[in-house]
């Protein structure tokens, strides 16, 4: 069979929905390739470069397969031959007029938009590869209108303080503008009424600000509801609080099938320091924040510009078409199972019959609903009654000395009893305890890796002592020594294989 990749006719479209490296893979599944030509221009590929990873030039809406970023137009869908499967983003939830269409065609369409968020169908799905990119371009659409530095410096002409970032929504948008935010250098800051989220805005290096309500709940479904009145008052408290604050937001909240849900008013809007950026990525969706325009940047009259572009990821055209293309191949893969080029519709599969809007000419929309399942979360603080957290106290001086006197007792008495030779080493083991305690006590956790090898070099002397003194022949020194080999290998080996472990986790395979 072959697959055709089109030349998008939407005006202003960047992408296209396969690159020369997905084309090499849709070959190895046993496809033959035919591209429109100009097809990839405006994603930085061209022809040149599909031809050379064996793809054809030619008429792609003639192909069995018909691959497209957005929905084709009704010019090109009455060129599509009987039988084909046109496979692109349709949003056939938002769009009736054109399921009616695709309904009297005799032809296969499936939408991309409609993946199901579930596990098994992540390689395939779209939306999270483009709101990635979207969140991440944010950042840089939010840095480029901002007039100041992301990152906190001391300059020979002056100290310059960090941006501070505040992310509404810490979904796959939200999560990827955290990371590329925080990668800038700026303090950044997020709330999302999904409480699960907080470890993973945590570990991006964000601070969560989590809305204290008895309404919020570790969703089931990786998405979040509709939240009440109460819910809402406080959240509103928080963005006034924080707008008034920081110097860039970052829009991203969003609950399926409702309209964007409205966070920053205008008054928040007027509130915000003259200079200050807001990208609502919730623009195309009626916005989150009230004075968006769709596709445009607005200035208010207090100097704040308001980005509402819905093109964010077809500003980084040639990573978005990769990422498409990829999810393509992924489709592919599970649609061709004998890897014979040879593409087979199985309605037993959620993932297909979620996405398949027109089978041969009959209508399949809307699928049946699927059983989606976040990953449990473990049981939140703020999911149960506020309580009370105990605080640790600094212990009092009174006590400190009392243990400072007794240790320093118990030091003198063992220095008096001691043999001669033993007492300057006792004197040292005590020294060291006292500096081991602080300057280790204060190490950085991101720092235990490197004082691990230290570790490792303090147990390898260890070692070298603990043989010089095993064949004295007093068997007390014997059992002390063979203890010392023993328990100073098991740190030098458990380090090394640790370790280990730590780098495999930063390799690329
Ligand atoms: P997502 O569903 O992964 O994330 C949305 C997040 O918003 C969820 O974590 C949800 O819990 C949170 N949320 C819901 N109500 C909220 C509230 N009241 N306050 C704070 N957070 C709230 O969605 P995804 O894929 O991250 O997309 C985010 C938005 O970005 C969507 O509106 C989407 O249409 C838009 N988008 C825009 C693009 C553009 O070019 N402008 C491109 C791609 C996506």
């Amino acid at each position: 069979m072959d697959i055709g990749v089109l030349k998008e006719s939407r005006p202003g479209e960047t992408r296209v929905a396969a690159t020369p490296a997905t084309v090499v893979q849709l070959l190895k599944l046993g496809y033959g390739v035919v591209v429109e030509p100009g097809a990839g221009v405006a994603s930085a590929f061209p022809d040149e470069a599909y031809i050379e990873a064996g793809a054809r030039l030619g008429e792609a809406l003639a192909a069995d397969v018909v691959f497209g970023v957005n929905a084709p137009s009704k010019k090109q869908l009455d060129c599509l031959s009987e039988g084909a499967t046109l496979i692109s983003l349709l949003s056939p939830a938002l769009d009736p007029d054109l399921v009616a269409d695709l309904e009297n065609r005799p032809i296969t369409v499936m939408a991309m938009d409609a993946v199901p968020r579930i596990s098994r169908a992540q390689s395939l799905d779209v939306l999270s590869s483009m709101a990635n990119i979207a969140g991440y371009r944010a950042v840089v659409e939010a840095a480029h209108e901002f007039g100041r530095f992301f990152t906190g410096q001391v300059t020979a002409a002056g100290k310059v303080a960090p941006a501070k970032v505040l992310v509404a929504g810490a979904g796959v948008a939200g999560l990827a503008a955290i990371g590329a935010a925080g990668s800038l250098g700026a303090i950044v800051r997020a709330t999302d009424p999904r409480p699960e989220v907080a470890d993973q805005v945590k570990s991006l290096g964000g601070e969560y600000l989590a809305i204290e309500s008895p309404e919020a709940e570790v969703s089931a479904t990786g998405y979040a509801k509709e939240m009440d009145e109460a819910y809402r008052a406080r959240e509103a408290r928080l963005y006034a609080a924080q707008t008034s604050d920081v110097d860039i937001v970052i829009s991203t909240a969003l609950i399926p099938g409702k309209p964007a849900p409205r966070l920053i008013t205008e008054a928040m809007v007027a509130g915000m320091k003259p200079g200050s950026v807001i990208v609502d990525m919730a623009a195309s969706t009626g916005g989150n924040v009230e004075g968006t325009v769709a596709g445009e940047r607005v200035v208010t009259g207090n100097g704040v510009t308001i980005i509402g572009y819905t093109d964010l990821a077809g500003r980084l055209p040639s990573q978005a078409s990769q990422l498409y293309g990829t999810n393509l191949v992924n489709l592919m893969k599970l649609m061709t199972p004998d890897g014979d080029g040879r593409l087979v519709l199985d309605f037993d599969d959620v993932v297909q019959r979620s996405m398949t809007v027109v089978r041969n000419g009959e209508l399949t929309w809307p699928p049946p609903p699927v059983q989606v399942s976040a990953t449990p979360a473990p049981e939140l603080e703020s999911t149960r009654e506020p309580v009370e957290k105990p605080v640790r106290q600094p212990m009092s001086a009174g006590k400190r000395l009392g243990i400072v006197t007794a240790a320093a007792a118990v030091l003198f008495s063992l220095v008096a009893i001691s043999p001669e030779a033993l007492q300057a080493h006792l004197t040292v083991f005590a020294l060291a305890i006292v500096i081991g305690y602080y300057v280790i006590g204060h190490v950085h956790h991101a720092l235990h890796t490197p004082l691990m090898s230290v570790t490792n070099a303090i147990s390898g002397i260890i070692v070298i002592g603990a043989v010089l003194q095993i064949g004295q022949g007093d068997a007390a020194i014997t059992v002390l020594s063979t203890a010392a080999i023993l328990l100073a290998s098991i740190n030098i080996f458990g380090g090394f294989a640790v370790t280990r472990r730590m780098l495999a986790m930063f390799s690329r395979s």
